[in-house]
């Protein structure tokens, strides 16, 4: 496949300019590069999603033009998006039927055909589970499946990594490494470049909107592929300093959460959860996904009502204050899905700014809005967070993933809160971006903020926690010292498989 001389331009932006990228049958093909560099777009643009300005795209000698999504599935091109698209209350083979019922219809046969495609490549499809009630890893596979099943030989996944802990990770790269040896393509985004390395036959780097070259990833290292990327050396990274006080922040005692399944089965969602968070602390927590950290960020920001236990901001009991209220008295909140709870995607960048912090300075003055100093404190945001826009007048939606996230960050340490509560900060954000977002996050811990840390990203809990709790099933079932535990340990204890104190064994170091 071959694409030649791809130009995209956007209002005010050139999201891609005179690409090339070329991608050979039966590969893996990484594609890589800074927020905003115009990953996205050019994937939309194969995918038939995006029409190019200019440009050519080959496939087999043969020039096509894709005008919908559909031309390019007839051309055997799937593609996994950023954010997943599946409808939750379908069941996953709904889901995977939906739009192709000609294929197979929609009974026994596209049933068959479907345990087919996942036995074939081990994607553990159960075809009459609810959507809903999958982890994103389970959903991942099922975007994978519904690409498989409508015929396509090449496979674009953007940043399939990024939601997953590292043994779906791993999981993952198993399924590729077995499509690709049945001879199918894949072309697939990350900003974790040891994963791109390991799995990648071949690497693409785009910068501000051009491919400014390729990388063999056997004779590449990490620290040369980020150069590639922004086209200059990376600051190294601060070291490690404590600041945690003895104040504490957050308390949560004794906390239990409650939910009632779709079949009336109460279920505990929450157990017996207490820990404390001082100032000038972060507590990281370990997991993965679906083992109540959400429901935990939930429980800490008014959005569930715990079922039984205390939570205490500061000096106040907070268990069951709205979660206005919270915000108010200085809680900060990075949500886990920017698109769900952090953002307006039709509305401006300033009034996004203005999202959930309506009443705060600067946005306000004397109970009214404030419109020019919200407008100049977004301003201020996007230089200092590096979001790449053309201004902030142009909706959220038209930010690249990485650019929406930062600006979420921008706004929540804006207020300089006494307690931060993070869901993956640094979801999507380059290797650059991510290294900026630790700073600052270091920087207010230094000045007293608490936070507390979920992460799907262990290098991020492990480098940036003053205290590790692992989670599983609803309990915190073991806690470490992040000075000295390993990815590997932390891995196990998340499986269920270590609890207690996780100590660093010396005999590891030996080995
Ligand atoms: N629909 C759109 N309208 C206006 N601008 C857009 C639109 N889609 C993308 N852009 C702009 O095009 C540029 C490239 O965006 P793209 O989403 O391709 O980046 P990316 O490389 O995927 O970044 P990330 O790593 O953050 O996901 C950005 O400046 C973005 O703001
Ligand atoms: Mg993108």
């Amino acid at each position: 496949m071959e694409l030649h001389g791809i130009t995209k331009r956007f209002p005010g932006v050139v999201a891609n300019y005179d690409i090339a990228l070329t991608v050979r049958k039966g590969t893996v093909h990484a594609l890589v590069g800074e927020n905003g560099a115009g990953k996205s777009t050019l994937m939309k643009i194969l995918y038939g999603m995006q029409k190019p300005d200019e440009g050519t795209i080959t496939i087999d000698g043969t020039t096509v033009t894709f005008s919908s999504p559909a031309d390019a599935i007839a051309r055997g091109i799937g593609m996994v998006h950023q954010h997943f698209m599946l409808a939750d209350n379908l069941t996953v083979m709904e889901n995977i039927v939906l739009g192709g019922e000609k294929l197979y219809g929609i009974g026994p046969k596209a049933r068959k055909k479907i345990m087919e495609i996942s036995d074939a490549y081990h994607l553990n499809a159960r075809p009459d589970v609810l959507v809903e009630e999958l982890g994103v890893a389970d959903r991942q596979r099922v975007e994978i499946l519904k690409v498989l099943y409508r015929g396509a030989h090449t496979l674009i996944l953007d940043e399939p990594t990024a939601v997953l802990v590292p043994q779906e990770v791993d999981a993952l790269f198993d399924n590729l490494r077995e499509l690709k040896s049945e001879g199918l393509t894949v072309i697939f985004i990350s900003h974790k470049l040891r994963e791109v390395l390991s799995v990648a036959d071949e690497i693409t780097v785009i910068r501000r909107g051009t491919t400014v070259g390729t990388a063999d990833p056997a004779h590449t290292t990490t620290k040369q592929l980020a150069e590639l990327m922004v086209g200059s050396e990376l600051p190294s990274p601060e070291t490690r300093d404590s600041t945690v006080t003895d104040v504490p922040m957050l308390r949560v005692e004794d906390l239990h959460l409650n939910a009632v399944d779709s079949d009336g089965v109460v279920r505990e969602v929450l157990a017996a959860i207490s820990f404390t968070i001082h100032k000038g602390e972060i507590l990281g927590i370990a997991g993965v996904e679906g083992n109540g950290q959400a429901e935990l960020v939930e429980a800490v920001m008014g959005m569930r009502d715990p079922d039984g236990g205390v939570i205490t901001l500061d000096t106040t009991d907070i268990s069951h204050a709205p979660t206005r209220k919270r915000r108010e008295s200085g809680v900060g909140y990075i949500p886990e899905d920017r698109h769900r709870h952090g953002l307006l995607l039709e509305a401006p960048l300033w009034e996004n700014r203005i999202l959930g912090h309506v009443t705060e300075r600067p946005n306000s003055k004397h109970g009214f809005l404030d419109l020019k100093a919200a407008r100049k404190d977004t301003e201020r945001i996007v230089r200092e967070y590096d979001v790449r826009t053309p201004g902030i007048d142009v909706t959220a939606a038209s930010l690249s993933g990485g650019n929406q996230q930062k600006l979420i960050v921008g706004r929540e340490m804006s207020h300089t809160p006494k307690l931060l509560i993070a869901a993956h900060p640094t979801r999507g954000v380059d290797v650059g971006a991510q290294a900026q977002i630790w700073d600052q996050i270091r920087e207010a811990r230094r000045n007293g903020l608490a936070v507390l840390l979920i992460s799907a990203d262990l290098d991020e809990l492990i480098g940036l926690s003053d205290t590790l709790r692992v989670m599983y099933r609803g309990r915190l079932v073991a806690d470490a010292d992040p000075a000295t535990i390993t990815p590997e340990q932390l891995g196990s204890a998340m499986t269920g498989a270590a609890s207690g104190r996780l100590e660093h064994a010396p005999e590891d170091e030996a080995r």
